[in-house]
Formats: C-alpha cells, sequence, structure tokens
C-alpha cells in the first residue's frame, strides 16, 4: 500500500486557493507526527494506511502540514475539500475543527485562526447592517454605543422590563437588550414584552433619545427566522441571538432572509466551554471570523481585560476580526459585555478604541441611584472617555458618575 506524507514543511500554498488554519498542538508525540495526525485525519487519511485511497485523491485533497513553529502547526485544506452547497459552516467546521480535538495522541489542540480564500468567503454575505449601519440608526457617528443589559435576566415582568429600558434610555443610554436566557418564559412572554418595550423605545423617541433593545429570539433551528418575524411585527427594532447554542447557521437564516429588516445583537454564551483553555478548543478569533461572515452586526467580544469573564489569550485579533477591511464584508460591532461598570470604561476605550458597544447590567442597575442613575453614570464615563478626560476628573461635577466611581472603583 502506497504511503503519503502530508508534511510540506516550508511550501505555503497559495491563500487564494486554501483554507490556513493555525492549530496550537500538545503532545508527547513529535509536532511532525503530531501535525500529519491532524491533517490526514481532518482530509484524506484515517489512523492507518488505507487501499481505498489513491494518488489522485490526495494529491488535489489532502491537508497540507506548511508550517511548524514551536506548539503552533499551520494546516492548509484545499478549498475543494469544501462544500460548495452556499456558505455551509457545519461542514466547514467539520473540516477545520472536528475530530481533531479527540484525538487520543494529542494531550491538547486549539484552532487559534483561520482564513478562507475567496471562492469560500464569497459564499457568505455578512452583516446587512454593521457597525455603521447601527450608528446610523442611533445618530452616533463617532462616540462609543452605550448599553445595558437588563437585570435580573430573568424574572422582570414585560412592565417592569419597558419600565427598566425607559429608565436607562432617560439616563442616555443607546442600546439595551434582552439577557442570553430570556426569552419566552411564563414570567416574560416574548410577545408582551415586545410591544411594551416598543412603547417604551417610542416614547423616548419623542422626548428626542433614540435608543434600540434587542429582543432575544434563540431558539430552534426551524422555528427562528420565523419567530423573529413575529418580534419584527410586535415592534423589534433589534434582534439577538445566541451563537454557539443556537448554531452559525441560525445568525446566518437570519442575516439572508429578506423578511428580517432589524439588526442582529450575536451574544456568545457557552463559548468558555471551548475558548477558556488556552492549549484546547477552538479561540473567539475564528468564533468572530465566522459571525461576521454568517452575518452578525454586533457580537459580544469581552472586555479586553478588565470585567468580570476571564479575558481571552486573543482578544485584540477578535477586535480586528470585527473591524478589519481584509474581508468582502461590513464591520461588526463589537460588543464589550461582562462585569462592566463607569470605572473601567476608559479601560476599555483605550484598548478598543471608539468603534465599540459598551454595556453593563449589574454596572447599571447596581447603582445607589437605581437604572436612571446607573444610565447616567454609564453615559457619564463614556463621554469621558470620548473626551480623553479621566473619569475622576469628570466625576467631580457629574455626581452618578461619582457614586459609581465610589462604589465600584476605577481602573
Ligand atoms: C452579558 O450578557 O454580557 C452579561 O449578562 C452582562 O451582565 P453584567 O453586566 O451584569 O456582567
Amino acid at each position: 500500500m502506497e504511503s503519503y506524507s502530508y508534511l510540506h514543511l516550508g511550501e505555503p500554498e497559495d491563500p487564494s486557493e486554501y483554507v490556513v488554519c493555525k492549530y496550537r498542538v500538545t503532545t508527547d508525540l513529535t509536532m511532525e507526527k503530531a501535525a500529519e495526525a491532524i491533517a490526514a485525519e481532518q482530509s484524506t487519511g484515517t489512523w492507518t494506511g488505507i487501499s481505498t485511497l489513491d494518488r489522485d485523491i490526495f494529491d488535489s485533497l489532502g491537508a497540507r502540514v506548511t508550517g511548524i513553529e514551536g506548539d503552533m502547526i499551520t494546516v492548509e485544506y484545499p478549498a475543494e475539500d469544501f462544500s460548495i452547497e452556499v456558505g455551509s459552516v457545519p461542514q466547514i467546521l467539520s473540516v477545520i475543527a472536528g475530530n481533531l480535538f479527540g484525538l487520543g495522541a494529542l494531550k491538547g489542540v486549539r484552532l487559534e485562526d483561520v482564513s478562507f480564500p475567496k471562492s469560500i468567503t464569497s459564499q457568505f454575505k455578512g452583516p446587512k447592517f454593521g457597525a455603521d449601519g447601527l450608528r446610523e440608526i442611533l445618530g452616533r457617528p463617532e462616540k462609543p454605543l452605550v448599553g445595558t443589559i437588563v437585570k435580573p435576566k430573568i424574572g422582570l415582568s414585560p412592565e417592569k422590563t419597558a419600565e427598566y429600558v425607559y429608565e436607562a434610555g432617560s439616563g442616555g443610554l443607546t442600546n439595551s437588550k434582552d439577557d442570553e436566557t430570556l426569552v419566552d418564559q411564563p414570567f416574560c412572554p416574548i410577545d408582551e414584552r415586545t410591544v411594551a418595550v416598543a412603547e417604551a423605545l417610542d416614547t423616548l423617541e419623542e422626548e428626542g433619545h433614540l435608543m434600540v433593545h434587542a429582543i432575544n429570539v434563540s431558539t430552534r433551528g426551524d422555528r427562528i427566522v420565523e419567530l423573529a418575524e413575529q418580534v419584527q411585527e410586535w415592534g423589534a427594532k433589534q434582534i439577538m441571538v445566541d451563537v454557539i447554542t443556537c448554531g452559525f447557521g441560525a445568525v446566518q437564516a437570519l442575516a439572508e432572509d429578506p423578511s428580517i429588516k432589524v439588526p442582529i445583537h450575536v451574544h456568545r454564551t457557552m463559548h468558555g466551554a471551548f475558548t477558556k483553555d488556552p492549549l484546547h478548543g477552538i479561540a473567539m478569533l475564528p468564533i468572530t471570523k465566522l459571525v461576521r461572515m454568517c452575518g452578525g452586526d454586533a457580537l459580544h467580544i469581552g472586555t479586553l481585560g478588565a470585567g468580570k469573564m476571564s479575558a481571552g489569550a486573543h482578544d485584540g485579533g477578535n477586535l480586528a476580526a470585527c473591524l478589519g477591511d481584509d474581508v468582502p464584508y461590513k464591520t461588526v460591532m463589537p460588543v464589550c459585555s461582562g462585569g462592566v461598570h463607569p470605572g473601567i470604561v476608559s479601560d476599555i476605550t483605550g484598548r478598543a478604541g471608539m468603534n465599540v458597544q459598551i454595556q453593563a447590567g449589574g454596572g447599571v442597575a447596581g447603582h445607589p441611584d437605581g437604572v436612571v442613575g446607573g444610565a447616567k453614570a454609564m453615559s457619564q464615563a463614556v463621554d469621558a472617555a470620548f473626551l480623553g478626560i479621566p473619569a475622576e476628573e469628570y466625576a467631580k461635577d457629574h455626581e452618578e458618575l461619582a457614586k459609581a466611581l465610589a462604589m465600584w472603583g476605577s481602573k
């Protein structure tokens, strides 16, 4: 039986014809053997030689290991390994992030990055609105968007939710959203919530303040577009989807369906199951790239340092993947969320810049002056960061910010 080598070290393929993946590998094997095991398993091989593999198949479809640097390997997959079906993330993931994670010979393997050739990027449409579209809707061209997550994440009635949103808008916030676990529970039916929140937003608009609220439509795949259509009819101006629990296909179905005419806010709950371990799983960078391809208009990327969630090793890359111009799509609004309060806003803008949405749940609802006071404090913190004035300085004549800094400190 002929044997085949997947090693092509130092011979990078034409990136316009290959999907290029970077994997971090921990193994007792040599890196060459580990890399070959991945390339074989994910393309034309398996754990043993097979009589059914011939030279033609191997040459045209076999993955190539083109780089090994320390614990990082580069594997390049021919574009022909991927489905010609339009934009199939499930099949892409089965190739670049499939069986390899279970290979017993590898102690750990983490997909750190991926880049796609034009033949694949052209199958996707990207965001309909993107960061610029969201800014246009809100009439806020430059300042960071500033938002809240209605808290408690479950429990408020539709009326109380709408009251929270109205108070948040009165305090100056541009965005609010359902939390990831709220969809359509008996204490807060989605139809009643959407209608009540839409009324609150209309009142704010009549008072001269533009604000949007993302209604979470995360549900089973065969119902999500229909639910999104319904919430639009009930008055939603933005929808939210939990991309990891619903799947990339859910974002794509919503973004590509012509009946969906509102931006999609993408929450990443559950990502920590595979992004947190620095030596195993999938980094946020490939996830971010896929969300942009699939059409998410805004995506949670963490707080880039401070905050309640542990920081990912490659957060900076996520930001670039949202806003970079190296792909043929509109940009995605990066959303910094998770333990945010006014005291860390300037830390966030210092790392992320101003083209960002900063949002706080506890950091608004936990303010001693309630939601209005918390919203004012967050808005003031964003204004201070935008003006380049230290929060402590700005707080001298902004009472709500002063109270927030006294309560939670600053970074
Ligand atoms: C999120 O959706 O990011 C979290 O629910 C944020 O909540 P927090 O601001 O209270 O941490």
